[in-house]
């Protein structure tokens, strides 16, 4: 749960190393499971960036949330040897199944699906990641049903 103080304590503990920008946004996002935009003014001040310029590094790296993810994050892969094996249409048929976008969770809380780019998994293509799991193979059915079968 989002929390000003544990924030700065977590910004304090990066924020005098060499590019500590991206440490202190994985250690928020470890922290909360997301990166809230009240973050991005303790940020700013700690690095004496402007806010804008925080949030335009959160919004270029695809990893950061914006929002608390859902029970079950699956990220699908969108690289080229996935694409090549069909990916693309999998997951658009997926997202549509569910009725949502990418980096989007579910109204019930239920699962979060985001994109992610080569996972080294290209020998298995198409490949995801299921709750930090890696999945090879991912064809269709088998994502509808890991999907349904999320709780
Ligand atoms: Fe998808 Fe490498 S391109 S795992």
């Amino acid at each position: 749960v989002w929390n000003a103080t544990d924030a700065r304590e977590i910004i304090a503990a990066e924020q005098h190393r060499e590019g500590a920008m991206l440490p202190i946004l994985h250690a928020l996002q470890a922290a909360f499971g997301y990166i809230p935009r009240d973050a991005e003014p303790l940020i700013a001040e700690a690095l004496n960036l402007s806010r804008a310029e925080v949030h335009g590094v959160i919004s270029f790296y695809h990893d950061f949330r914006r929002e608390p993810a859902g029970r079950h994050v699956l990220k699908l892969c969108r690289a080229e040897a996935c694409q090549s094996m069909g990916s693309e249409v999998t997951a658009q048929r997926l997202l549509d199944l569910l009725g949502l976008d990418w980096g989007e969770t579910s109204p019930d809380g239920r699962i979060t699906i985001e994109p992610v780019y080569c996972l080294g998994l290209c020998a298995t293509a198409p490949s995801a990641l299921f709750d930090d799991e890696p999945i090879g193979r991912a064809d269709q059915q088998m994502l509808e049903t890991l999907v349904m079968e999320a709780a």
